[in-house]
């Protein structure tokens, strides 16, 4: 994987030559404790260049200065925590990736710790997932090295903490969350010439040595299932569609598990409704709710939660052609509904509705949550930072909204009424698969609605947040890898026993 990243945790105490990395709050005043460590004459040296860098020590903001003769340190960077106010709601992940910035390519100690700052092992965690998420970067298909002093030598982190054996306990699980994300984010980015449904699932595969059981569905038991709206979709591609179920038992066998689905449409071409041809290459993105799904499983079989979850996904590519699914077919799903097509571009509903039947009457999940780059609607709706929630049951929307506020993966929950059902209703089938241009995200969401029966059900557009959102302090790829640190997080807040 991407990660050329060595995070570890130590005492604090002297550092040799590389980086070491302070905090200081917006007084600039150092710690004694770090006073003592760099001496009187490197903290004069810090003072006079943050007058003439007008450095203020605001949050997330650095200065960068050699270490004066006879430190034993070849550079003292000093990061900024910001206000007392600031400083009581410290977003460790973000601290962590602004931190990994600016000593990339480096060997870097940082003293994680500030006067009246209680930085617990969870922190000191959190911090460290923060810094392996900024250092991603997907580069496996540039061939020319970079330029000489440009290349990546790898970045080595050293946490000093109080508590270090505590710290590396906490990191078994922020590491299994990172490796998640970090997956989804490589499925998301990968070309759709290498990513076609098969090879996706033969990437769920590598699941199995952490304890996952995983089944591929090939073409003919998706057929003998009665799957005929997801398999209308994968008609026009020369690719053949798959439906993974992968299992993770970490609790009771006797306990019903919890369902995470995904859309998985490896490339969206919008089929005989083709798409124009501005930004078709982002819908190579189109899987980022079954990337998420396969991630959020390798972070909860990796950490070993104590939870059964199914994860399912389903995976077509949507393409014109002879064979295509066409305007004004009907297709009859395996519920039995019939759906009329109206616009084949609009063709995750399609596979949402049949994977999400099939889960539901083979699993008997105690609630479903899918996530689908579903809607241009959402977009519009909501923009990149954050994603549409809709949901049956208010009890599933609280804690997703609860377990979106900390992460900062945030979700926005947005109606279900009636109108939005009625305007899928199809003059020839049971609904059409389009409700026309006004709420585009929201007769979407009624469309796979009619395929939830009585379960408690969310369903998360994600179009706007999977991919090519604007960079953050722990994401500079295309790929986000949203909703793995998301679900992760709903799951131990609600769901470990
Ligand atoms: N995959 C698209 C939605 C999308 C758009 C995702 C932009 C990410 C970025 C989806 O399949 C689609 O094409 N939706 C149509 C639906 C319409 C035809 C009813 C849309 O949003 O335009
Ligand atoms: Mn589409
Ligand atoms: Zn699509």
């Amino acid at each position: 994987m991407a990660d050329g990243i060595t995070i570890a945790f130590g005492p604090m105490g002297p550092v040799g030559q590389g980086d070491l990395v302070l905090f200081v709050g917006d007084d600039l005043l150092l710690a004694p404790a770090v006073v003592q460590t760099v001496g009187q004459a490197a903290a004069d040296l810090l003072a006079r260049a943050a007058a003439s860098e007008r450095f203020k020590g605001k949050s997330l903001s650095a200065l960068a200065v050699p270490a004066p003769s006879g430190l034993d340190a070849d550079r003292l960077l000093v990061i900024g925590l910001g206000s007392e106010k600031d400083r009581a709601k410290i977003d460790w992940p973000a601290l962590g990736g602004f931190t990994a910035g600016k000593v990339s390519g480096r060997v870097a100690h940082v003293a994680l710790g500030f006067p009246g700052l209680d930085v617990t092992a969870e922190n000191a965690a959190d911090f460290a997932l923060g810094a392996r998420l900024r250092h991603y970067s997907f580069d496996h298909y540039k061939t020319k090295k970079k330029p000489e002093g440009e290349e990546s030598k790898g970045t080595t982190l050293t946490l000093m903490v109080s508590d270090p054996g505590a710290a590396d306990a906490a990191v078994m699980a922020t590491d299994a969350v990172a490796n998640g994300v970090i997956l989804a984010r490589e499925l998301v980015n990968e070309p759709p010439n290498v990513l076609y449904p098969e090879e996706f699932a033969r990437r769920t595969e590598a699941l199995t040595k952490l304890g996952v059981e995983v089944e591929v569905l090939g073409p003919g038991k998706l057929e003998a299932l009665g799957m005929g709206a997801l398999l209308a979709v994968a008609r026009g591609s020369v690719r053949e569609p798959r439906v993974v179920v992968m299992r993770w038992n970490g609790a009771d066998a006797a306990d019903a598990p919890i369902a995470f689905i995904g859309k998985g449409v490896c490339f969206d071409s919008g089929g005989i409704s083709i798409k124009g041809a501005a930004g078709m290459e982002d819908m190579k993105g189109d899987m980022g709710g079954a990337a998420c799904v396969v991630g959020t499983l390798h972070a909860l079989a990796a950490r070993k939660a104590k939870v059964n979850v199914i994860g399912a996904i389903g995976i077509v590519e949507n393409m014109p052609d002879g064979a295509a699914y066409r305007p004004g077919d009907i297709v009859t799903s395996m519920s039995g509904q019939t759906i009329e097509i109206i616009n084949t571009d609009a063709e995750g509903r399609l596979v949402l509705a049949d994977v999400i039947w099939h889960i539901q009457n083979a699993y008997k999940p105690t609630f479903m949550i899918d996530l689908a780059t579903l809607t241009g609607a959402i977009i519009v709706a909501l923009g990149q930072d954050i994603a549409g929630l809709f949901s049956n049951d208010d009890a599933l929307a609280a804690k997703l909204t609860a377990a979106g506020e900390a992460t900062g993966e945030a979700v926005w929950r947005m109606p279900l009424i009636p109108a939005y059902d009625k305007a899928i209703d199809s003059k020839f089938a049971d609904m059409k698969n389009t409700g026309g241009r006004h709420g585009g995200a929201a007769t979407a969401a009624s469309f796979i609605k009619r395929y939830v029966n009585d379960v408690p059900w969310a369903h998360l557009d994600i179009a706007g947040v999977a991919m090519s959102s604007s960079s953050s302090e722990i994401n500079r790829s295309w790929g986000a890898g949203w909703g793995v640190r998301l679900l992760d997080r709903l799951v131990r807040d609600n769901y470990e026993g």
